[in-house]
C-alpha cells in the first residue's frame, strides 16, 4: 500500500525517531554533528554542537543570502517602515553581543528583555544566542510586580528594555515599569539596565544604565559561541494554574531541528520568503515564527508593531500583506474577529493587492466556525488552524502545507504533527476510543523542541506534566480524534484561560482578589466573550460584617488586577456574591459557574453544599441585583 508523504513522516517518526530527526537535523549547521537523536533521559542530540544565532544569521550571509531582508519592521503605529538585510541583521547583533559581553554576559547568564514589537526586539534575543546566553522575554503588558517576579526567578546579568511601548490610545513608559519592577525584586542585575530609546519618550537614565544603542555603536562584533544541543537557548514564562508563572525552557538543537523543519514541513515557507506572524515577541509565538522559524530558514520576517484594527483602520493586515509581499500571515483568530467586527464585508481590501497571499495559519485559541469561515470568504486562500502550546514551542497538531496538504475540517487543527505521539486518555489513564472526548496528552518520548525542564525547578515541571499519566504529557486542553485521526481540541482542563490569544491563570487574578481587605473569598472563571475569545470575570463574598459600596469595590478590584498583573488581563467584571457554590469539601465548583456564564443554566451538581447560592450567581450574571 503506498502511504501519503504525511502518513510515511508520521509512521517513520514513530517507528525510527532516530532516523528521522537525524535526517531532519541535517538542515541545520553544527559545530560537532550529532552521532545520536535522542538518550534514554528524552534529551534530543546530545552529543550534538551548534549556535542558533549562526544558523538564523551567519551561515545565510555565509552561503550568499547577506543583502537579502531578513527583517521587514512595519509600525502602523508611528507610520515608520524599515527593512534589514541579514548582513545588516548580523552586524546589530554581532555589536550587541559584545556589549553584552562587556557587561559581563557570559555563556548560560540570563538576559531579561522587556520591548515592544522594533526590530531591536530580535537583535538582543539573537545576541544572546549568539554568545550563549539565555534570554528571558516578558510581555510589555504585564504590570510591574509580574516583571519583578520573572527577574527574580531568572536571576538575569543585565536587563534591557526600551523607554516605551506604544498602545493605540496611550505611550506605556516603559523605564518606570522597570524601576518599579527593579524596587520590588530582591535580585539585581549585576550588569545593569541597557534602554533602547525611542522618539516618543526619552526615559532618564541612572546609574548603572545605559543607552543600549550607544553601546551596541560602540561595541567591536563577537563570533559566536558553540553552545550544546541540550544547553538552554531561552526562557519564557507562562501562566500556570497557580499565581506562580512557569519559566519553560527551550534548548538549542532540538528547538532549531525542530522549527528549521516546520517552516518548510507545515508552514511551506522557504529561502527568501516573506512570513507575517502578527503576535508579539513576549508570547511563544512570536519566539518561534516572528524571530527564530523564519531567520533559521533564511526567510523574510515581518515585525508588525499595531493591531488589526485602529491602527488606522481594519484594513492594516491587508495593507502589510500587500505592500511587502507576504506569502503566509500568521495570528490569532481574535484578530480576525476584531476585523470582521469593524468591516464584515471586508470593504477595506478593495484597496490592497493580496494575491500574493497562499496561507492563513491561526492559533493561540479556538478558532470558532464563524471565524473560520469569514476568513475563507474574505481571503480565499486556505485558512489552517494549528494547536500548540508555549511548553511545545511548535504545533502539536496542523495541516502539514509543506509535506501534504490535507482537507480541512473546520473546529479541527487536522493531525498530529510527526514526533507529537497523541493520546486522548480517560480519568483512569485508559485511552479513549473513538471520538470520546477525554485529557489530550502526548506520549513520550517528547519530541525535538519541547521543553526539557522548568527553569529551576524540575520537580515542578514534573509534577505539572508528567505525573497526572505516567509515561505521558498532560497538555491541559480536552478534546478528541476522530474516525479520520483529525484531532478537536475543547478547552482547557485547568483554570488556564486565553484572552485575545493571551494564556492567562485565573488563579493569579483569584490571588490578588484575595489580598482585598474586604474580601473573604473570591473565584475568576474564563466566560464567552464575542471578540476575545474568553475574558476573566470575579465574584467575590464579603467578609461577615464588611459593608462595602459595590461599585466603589469593583472599581478598586478591577484597579489592582491591572496593576499588579497588568493591562493584559483584561479584567473587567467583577461582581459582589452571598457565596461559591462549593462542594461540600469545600471545593469551588468552578464548572458549574462557567456554564451558568456561559448557557445561563447548569444542572445543580449533587455534591453542592447549598444550592441557593446558584441561584444569586445567576442573577449577579443576568446583572439583575
Ligand atoms: N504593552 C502594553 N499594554 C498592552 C500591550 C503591550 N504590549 N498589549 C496589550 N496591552 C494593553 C492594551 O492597551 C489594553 O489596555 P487598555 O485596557 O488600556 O485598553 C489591554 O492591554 C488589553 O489588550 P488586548 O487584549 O490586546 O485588547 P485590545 O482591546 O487592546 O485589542 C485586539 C483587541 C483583538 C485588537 C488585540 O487583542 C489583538 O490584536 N489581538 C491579536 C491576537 C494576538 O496578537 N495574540 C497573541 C498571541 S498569538
Ligand atoms: P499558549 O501557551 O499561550 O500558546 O496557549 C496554549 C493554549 O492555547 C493551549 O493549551 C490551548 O488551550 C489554546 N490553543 C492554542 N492553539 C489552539 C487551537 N488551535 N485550538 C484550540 N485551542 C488552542
Amino acid at each position: 500500500m503506498t502511504m501519503g508523504a504525511y502518513a510515511d513522516a508520521y509512521q517513520r517518526s514513530r517507528t525510527d525517531p532516530e532516523g528521522f530527526w537525524l535526517d531532519a537535523a541535517a538542515a541545520v549547521d553544527w559545530d560537532r554533528a550529532p552521532t545520536r537523536a535522542l538518550d534514554d533521559s528524552g534529551r534530543w542530540f546530545p552529543d550534538g554542537v551548534l549556535n542558533t544565532c549562526f544558523n538564523a544569521l551567519d551561515r545565510h550571509v555565509r552561503d550568499g543570502r547577506g543583502d537579502q531582508d531578513a527583517v521587514i519592521w512595519d509600525s502602523a503605529m508611528t507610520g515608520q517602515v524599515s527593512r534589514w538585510t541579514y548582513r545588516e541583521l548580523l552586524d546589530r547583533v554581532s555589536r550587541f553581543a559584545g556589549a553584552l559581553r562587556a557587561r559581563g554576559v557570559g555563556k548560560g547568564d540570563r538576559v531579561i528583555v522587556y520591548l515592544p514589537m522594533i526590530p531591536e526586539a530580535l537583535v538582543v534575543m539573537l545576541a544572546c544566542a549568539r554568545i550563549g546566553a539565555v534570554h528571558s522575554v516578558v510581555f510589555g503588558g504585564f504590570a510591574p510586580k509580574e516583571l519583578a517576579a520573572r527577574i527574580d526567578d531568572a536571576r538575569p546579568t543585565v536587563l534591557v528594555a526600551a523607554s516605551c511601548g506604544l498602545e493605540p490610545n496611550r505611550v506605556v513608559e516603559y523605564k518606570p515599569i522597570v524601576d518599579e519592577a527593579l524596587r520590588l525584586a530582591e535580585h539585581r542585575p549585576e550588569g545593569g539596565v541597557l534602554i533602547f530609546q525611542r522618539d516618543q519618550v526619552r526615559a532618564e537614565l541612572g546609574p548603572g544604565e545605559a543607552d543600549a544603542a550607544e553601546e551596541l555603536a560602540a561595541s567591536e562584533p563577537t563570533d559566536c559561541v558553540p553552545v550544546a544541543a541540550t544547553d538552554p537557548l531561552y526562557v519564557l514564562y507562562t501562566s500556570g494554574t497557580t499565581g506562580r508563572p512557569k519559566g519553560v525552557v527551550r534548548d538549542n538543537g532540538g528547538h532549531a531541528v525542530a522549527l528549521r523543519w516546520s517552516m518548510s514541513a507545515i508552514y511551506d515557507i522557504g529561502p527568501g520568503e516573506v512570513f507575517w506572524t502578527a503576535s508579539d515577541v513576549g508570547w511563544v509565538v512570536g519566539h518561534s515564527y516572528i524571530v527564530y522559524g523564519p531567520l533559521l530558514a533564511g526567510a523574510t520576517t515581518v515585525v508588525y508593531e499595531g493591531k488589526p484594527v485602529g491602527t488606522p483602520d481594519a484594513g492594516a493586515f491587508w495593507r502589510v500583506i500587500a505592500e511587502h509581499g507576504v506569502k503566509a500571515l500568521f495570528t490569532a483568530p481574535t484578530a480576525f474577529r476584531a476585523i470582521k467586527r469593524v468591516d464584515h464585508e471586508a470593504a477595506e481590501l478593495a484597496r490592497y493587492d493580496i494575491s500574493g497571499l497562499r496561507t492563513l495559519f491561526l492559533a493561540g485559541e479556538r478558532l470558532d466556525p464563524e471565524t473560520y469561515q469569514w476568513a475563507v470568504r474574505t481571503l480565499e486562500v486556505p485558512v489552517v488552524d494549528h494547536w500548540w502550546q508555549t511548553e511545545t514551542g511548535w504545533p502539536i497538531c496542523a495541516n502539514l502545507r509543506g509535506l501534504e496538504p490535507m482537507p480541512i475540517k473546520p473546529g479541527s487543527p487536522t493531525v498530529p504533527v510527526p514526533g507529537f505521539d497523541v493520546r486522548v486518555l480517560d480519568q483512569a489513564g485508559e485511552e479513549l476510543p473513538t471520538g470520546a472526548d477525554g485529557a489530550i496528552c502526548i506520549k513520550q518520548p517528547l519530541p525535538p523542541g519541547m521543553l526539557p525542564t522548568l527553569w529551576g525547578d524540575h520537580e515542578r515541571f514534573v509534577e505539572s506534566y508528567l505525573s497526572r499519566y505516567p509515561g505521558y504529557y498532560l497538555t491541559g486542553d480536552s478534546g478528541h480524534v476522530d474516525e479520520d485521526g483529525y484531532v478537536f481540541v475543547m478547552g482547557r482542563t485547568d483554570d488556564v484561560i486565553n484572552v485575545a490569544g493571551h494564556r492567562l491563570s485565573t488563579g493569579s487574578m483569584e490571588a490578588v482578589l484575595a489580598t482585598h481587605p474586604a474580601v473573604a473569598e473570591c473565584a475568576v472563571i474564563g466566560v464567552r466573550d464575542e471578540l476575545k475569545g474568553q475574558v476573566p470575570r470575579g465574584f467575590v463574598v464579603l467578609k461577615s460584617g464588611v459593608q462595602a459600596d459595590p461599585e466603589a469595590l469593583r472599581a478598586e478590584l478591577v484597579a489592582a488586577v491591572r496593576d499588579q498583573i497588568g493591562p493584559v488581563a483584561a479584567f473587567r467584571d467583577v461582581d459582589v456574591v452571598d457565596g461559591l457554590p462549593k462542594t461540600r469539601s469545600g471545593k469551588v465548583l468552578r464548572k458549574s459557574m462557567r456554564e451558568i456564564a456561559d448557557s445561563g443554566e447548569t444542572k445543580v451538581p449533587s455534591t453542592i453544599e447549598d444550592p441557593a447560592v446558584l441561584e444569586d450567581l445567576r442573577a449577579a450574571l443576568r446583572g439583575d441585583r
